[in-house]
Parts: C-alpha cells; sequence; structure tokens
C-alpha cells in the first residue's frame, strides 16, 4: 500500500475522460483501490476518483461519515464504498445546492447545485454490479466523484461564482449567514 500524489487543478488528468475497468477483479484494480483508500484516509477526504490519483480508470471511493447523513431519507451504505465503471441516473429534475470542496482544488470551498436524489449502478471489487438509490450527502458525493470520470471539476458545475472561494474565507462567511438568521 501507498500514500499516492494528488493532482490539482490544471492538469490534464483532470480533464480527460477516464477508461472504462474491463476487469475489476484484476490485481491491478485492487492494488490500485487499496492505495486510494490509504491515500483519501490520509488527506481527509470523504471520496476520491483515480483521476485524482493521476490514473485514468473509472474507479471511485468514497464514504458517507454518519455526520454528513442525518438529514437524509434513504439508508447510507456503511464503510468505504468502491465503484467501479458506475453510472449515475437522476430521480428527477429537483437539484440541492451544497457546499463541496475537492482534494485537487485544495484549499477552496464553493455551493453546487446536484441532483437530489440520483439511482446509480457499479462494480464493486468482486465484479458484481449493484444498484443503490441516494439523496443528500451521498447523492452528491456520487455526483461529485463520478464528475471526476468525466474530466469535470465542482467550480465547472456551479452556476453562482460568488459563492466559491477560499474554504476559511467561506465558512466564516457561512457561519455570518447562519448567524444572521438567528438575530
Ligand atoms: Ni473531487
Amino acid at each position: 500500500m501507498a500514500i499516492l500524489k494528488i493532482a490539482r487543478m490544471g492538469h490534464p488528468v483532470l480533464r480527460r475522460r477516464a477508461e472504462e475497468v474491463p476487469d475489476p477483479t484484476s490485481p491491478a484494480i485492487h492494488a490500485l483501490v487499496a492505495d486510494m483508500i490509504e491515500t483519501m484516509h490520509d488527506a481527509n477526504g470523504a471520496g476520491l476518483a483515480a483521476p485524482q490519483v493521476h490514473v485514468s480508470q473509472r474507479v471511485v471511493v468514497f464514504h458517507v461519515p454518519a455526520h454528513r447523513a442525518q438529514a437524509d431519507s434513504l439508508p447510507r451504505p456503511e464503510g468505504l464504498v468502491v465503484l467501479i465503471n458506475p453510472v449515475i441516473e437522476p430521480l428527477g429534475e429537483d437539484r440541492t445546492v451544497g457546499w463541496e470542496g475537492c482534494l485537487s482544488v485544495p484549499g477552496m470551498m464553493g455551493a453546487v447545485p446536484r441532483f437530489s436524489r440520483i439511482r446509480y449502478r457499479a462494480a464493486g471489487l468482486d465484479g458484481i454490479v449493484t444498484t443503490r438509490e441516494a439523496d443528500g450527502f451521498h447523492a452528491r458525493v456520487v455526483q461529485h466523484e463520478c464528475d471526476h470520470l468525466d474530466g469535470v471539476l465542482y467550480p465547472q458545475r456551479m452556476t453562482d461564482m460568488t459563492m466559491f472561494g477560499f474554504a476559511d474565507e467561506m465558512q466564516k462567511r457561512f457561519a455570518e449567514a447562519q448567524n444572521a438568521d438567528r438575530d
């Protein structure tokens, strides 16, 4: 296992459409996923896509921390989830704006509209394809990570760039907005 170097916005690997994985059960994919999990934990991320570690293949790892799923109506997946060749289908047109950061856009934060509810299917490391429905943070992290497989970073999904900035500034501002609501 190894901690891998994370590509930052501007690197061409983040702009490319990643390749389908022909065999999710291959030892090379198992080794890649182990390294991605270690890298994600080391960087304190909720998710990581293979292009972020300079591997242009359709592989994603993520987890949904319990505290991020409190408002979700659908059950959150327990533990780590590995998605190989994932495909997303939005369930309805409804979108929710929420804050996102990205290990490839370090120090920044933005408010991004995402489909509120999705269905997605993907192979696991055993090669078996499963389908899940997701809402809340779960739906957001899956859409964010799968975008990486198509060369899309979250700022490209934003509709209001005044909501993009340095994380410490935005958190200050976001807290101020909450305080203003309480006043
Ligand atoms: Ni990201």
